[in-house]
């Protein structure tokens, strides 16, 4: 062999490598997180039941302005007696100190999974917080005056209004009601979302705040069951888009669960339509054409209101288990902006199988990545894996690990969206009087 022909050898291997260490760096061009920092915003509830960080709480940690607003139960006075309490602390431009209050004119006594904390924004800085639902009359409350917005130095519960049993200026039906969460929209309007009836038996309804006339109305009944009900993954509004995706339950036993479905609305819950953008008739129900997306049968081990979010570039994702290959694993749903959707499942080694009934998940965007924070229960961890779009969202990489959690994992979606950090709110693991409630914050680098 000649010297030239050695030397062509090796300028081609050099260029195959240098595409090589290309793809491979755009392939694994995941986020990374930068620092870790964590509060204990509390000491869990007494009690036998977690009322804190359960997955379908929309929000329980949200962010408005430079603000950051934390809601969770605290024990009152002995077993099984608790107050709604809410933090504020200052994110930006620096990180302030926690300021908390508590609501001591209504003490929560139902031990009870489902009797949570939900807190909307609205655009006029108006806190609003539902609590302590399960097939029961509304309970809602509302700051008195848009303390988000021209933030008080005080932080007593006397900015508050009494808790009401109905929206102001809207109509019913206000029970069975379970489920309440909060959305705001563009213009700085607040949506409303709950259940009417019950497991294996409900419809959804939406109410609309006007930031202008601080009135609420009636938007309507828009899933329907029949003779079961939909359990949403979420309720996300992104750039005017009101997403909604679901799982259908045919009995108070979750293993009737079964089929993805997917709904999106242009103009903030009126109307709705499938997937491809074709216009559907409004309640939805399990049999609108159009609406189931993946077959999924019974006795799959979904898990109901497990997570879903939408991001900037207008895809959707969802996240939700089952074992349809045989083993329990969880699932990325990516709904591309021209309506496609593919179902991967996601591949994070290390990560348990989880057991049928697990704690659920959370998914949420940043730029082309995607997180997942996965509850680990067999190990007790919270684990955080990301995605990129341009790894097909396949490339699955892990980013941090929390220890000692027994519980659901929430995501501060505006601050993630504002600010770029990954805010989450925890409940430890061990015994009352240990286990603590946690505000855990990632800053990340893209
Ligand atoms: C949270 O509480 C635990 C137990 O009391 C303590 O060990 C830990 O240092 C606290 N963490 C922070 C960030 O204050």
């Amino acid at each position: 062999m000649t010297w030239a022909v050695l030397r062509d050898i090796y300028t081609l291997l050099l260029s195959r490598f240098a595409v090589c260490l290309t793809l491979i760096s755009s392939l694994t061009a995941a986020i990374s997180v930068t620092s870790t920092n964590s509060w204990n915003i509390t000491n869990d509830i007494e009690g036998s039941v977690r009322l804190n960080g359960l997955a379908f709480q929309q929000h329980a940690l949200t962010t408005f302005g430079d603000y950051q607003y934390v809601a969770f139960y605290k024990t009152a006075t002995g077993y099984g007696k608790h107050y709604v309490n809410l933090g504020r602390r200052r994110v930006a431009p620096s990180l302030g100190e926690w300021q908390y209050l508590a609501f001591t004119d209504y003490v929560q006594t139902t031990l009870d999974e489902h009797n949570t904390i939900s807190m909307g924004i609205s655009g006029d800085g108006r806190i609003h917080l539902s609590f302590d639902h399960h097939d029961v009359p509304l309970n809602y409350r509302v700051s008195n005056g848009g303390i988000a917005k021209t933030i008080p130095s005080e932080w007593t519960a006397s900015a508050f209004g009494s808790v009401q049993h109905s929206l102001p200026g809207s109509t019913g039906p206000w029970t069975p009601l379970t489920y309440p969460r909060f959305e705001s929209i563009d213009n700085g309007d607040l949506l409303m979302e709950f259940r009417i009836g019950q497991s294996g038996a409900g419809d959804s309804w939406i109410h609309r705040y006007s930031s202008t006339s601080g009135q609420w109305s009636n938007v309507g009944k828009y899933l329907q069951g029949q003779d079961n009900n939909a359990y949403i993954n979420g309720f996300t509004n992104q750039d005017g888009k009101l997403f909604v995706s679901w799982t259908v339950r045919e009995t108070p036993d979750a293993s009737t669960n079964h089929d993805f479905y997917f709904a999106l609305s242009d103009d903030a819950g009126r109307t709705w339509k499938q997937t491809n953008g074709q216009s559907v008739t409004k309640p939805i129900t399990p049999s609108t054409p159009g609406i189931k997306v993946f077959t999924i049968p019974q006795k799959s081990e979904i898990i109901n209101q497990e997570a879903q979010c939408a991001d900037q570039k207008g895809r959707f994702h969802a996240l939700m288990r089952d074992k349809s290959s045989g083993t329990p694993r969880f699932y990325h749903y990516l709904r591309t902006a021209d309506g496609k959707f593919t179902k991967t499942a996601i591949n994070a080694p290390g990560l348990s199988t989880p057991p049928y009934l697990a704690y659920r998940g959370k998914i949420a965007a940043t730029g082309d990545n995607v997180v997942a924070i996965l509850p680990d229960q067999p190990k007790q961890t919270v684990q955080i894996w990301a995605a990129t779009a341009g790894g097909g969202y396949t490339d699955w990489k892990k980013l941090a690990e929390i220890t000692n959690m027994a519980g659901e994992p929430l995501v501060d979606e505006q601050r993630l969206d504002k600010f770029g950090v990954l805010s989450l709110f925890v409940r430890q693991g061990g015994a009352f009087g240990t286990r603590k409630v946690q505000v855990w914050d990632f800053g990340l680098a893209l």
